[in-house]
């Protein structure tokens, strides 16, 4: 529950409070001017996530979508393409940023299942263009696929993508938001899966429940790049390791805890599925984010936003499905009072017809 409020806020992953232990770090923290390189907190923390992804560098950076919008400006060029699946936060939810800052399109792929993409799939995507006209700069995958329903890509799914955009030459960019999810659903490590991909980056402000901060990871003069990068779009942040240190507690607090997310999704799911019949693919639900698409009640996902929030309940719309998240600030319990919001906006809407 979100303290104070008496509200269950399920709108993301991303509303949890740091941790005690994470405020302790906090206070505590070692810091420097990471400008100059000197924050010895942001150093430990982009070492250690070198070393867990495998790649020669890393870069602590404020959001995800910085994260993937220096990726693609590093990879692509202005009036080139990246290929992304159609519903991907980096082509679909970050605000045209690409447009403005990179001069980039994509060339958009439907998924057949949940978000995901296919080697067949991305290997047509490259292929050349017989009038020299359209230039394919980077392939960028999810994983897991929010607006596919959290879904965990299988490593030999994202190992056939990675051996086909290398038969093109093209690099392969993993948009890991939410990867230790994944790896907690499929078993393989965040290392298997950043060996398939030229870079990638992790939110560490998601499930792992830091209050800032995601990463991304690849070869030295990648992330060279990148921190120039960083610095142009004015994100030369100073003392950030009093944010670091949080989420160097983040990555030993988070993972070993993202089952229990998962469950309580799972029961959330199970639950709105018997208050409102069809509108959740239970089976589907496989990491900690719930699609409840309310379109046959008859009622928008808007006015159900609204009676979950008057319920106290809080939720998000996308793409017209009401979406909701597990979190580490919600236990059993607060599913239960979440499932009994959804029963008393059920009944509300039965009532008024
Ligand atoms: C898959 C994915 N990538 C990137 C991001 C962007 O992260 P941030 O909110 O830190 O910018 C999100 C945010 O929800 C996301 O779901």
């Amino acid at each position: 529950m979100n303290s104070g409020t008496g509200l269950v806020d399920l709108r993301s992953d991303t509303v949890t409070k740091p941790s005690a232990a994470m405020r302790r770090a906090m206070a505590d923290a070692e810091v420097g001017d990471d400008l100059f390189g000197d924050d010895p907190t942001v150093n430990r923390l982009q070492e250690q996530v070198a070393g867990l992804t495998g790649k020669q560098a890393a870069l602590y950076l404020p959001t995800g979508t910085l994260c993937n919008e220096i990726a693609m400006h590093v990879f692509a060029r202005a009036g080139h393409l990246v290929v992304c699946e159609e519903n991907a936060h980096a082509g679909e939810h970050e605000a045209a940023s690409a447009a403005l800052l990179s001069g980039i399109a994509f060339r958009h792929l439907r998924s057949a299942a949940r978000g995901l993409l296919t080697a067949a799939q991305v290997d047509a995507a490259l292929a050349p263009d017989p009038y020299d006209m359209a230039v394919v700069d980077l392939v960028t995958i999810e994983n897991t696929h929010q607006v596919g329903g959290g879904t965990a890509a299988p490593l030999d799914d994202v190992r056939a993508i990675g051996k086909v955009c290398a038969s093109h030459g093209v690099p392969l960019y993993l948009d890991g938001a939410r990867i230790f999810n994944a790896c907690a659903v499929t078993g393989a490590t965040v290392t298997d899966y950043a060996a398939q991909a030229d870079a990638l980056m992790f939110c560490l402000s998601k499930g792992l429940g830091a209050p800032v901060g995601s990463v991304l990871a690849g070869d030295a003069a990648f992330i060279a790049e990148a921190r120039r990068l960083k610095i142009l779009c004015g994100a030369g942040w100073r003392q950030a390791g009093v944010l670091a240190a949080a989420g160097l507690v983040a990555l030993a607090e988070g993972p070993p805890r993202l089952a229990d997310d998962h469950a309580n999704a799972r029961r959330l799911a199970e639950g709105v599925a018997e208050i409102v019949p069809g509108a959740v693919d239970v089976a589907g639900v496989q990491t900690n984010i719930v699609f409840a698409d309310v379109s046959g009640t008859g009622h928008p996902a808007a006015d159900w936003a609204a009676a979950l929030a008057g319920e106290g309940l809080l939720v998000t719309m996308v793409g017209g499905r009401v979406r909701m998240l597990t979190h580490r600030d919600v236990g059993p319990g607060d599913i239960g009072t979440a499932l009994a919001a959804w029963r008393r906006a059920a009944a509300a809407f039965t009532a008024g017809g």
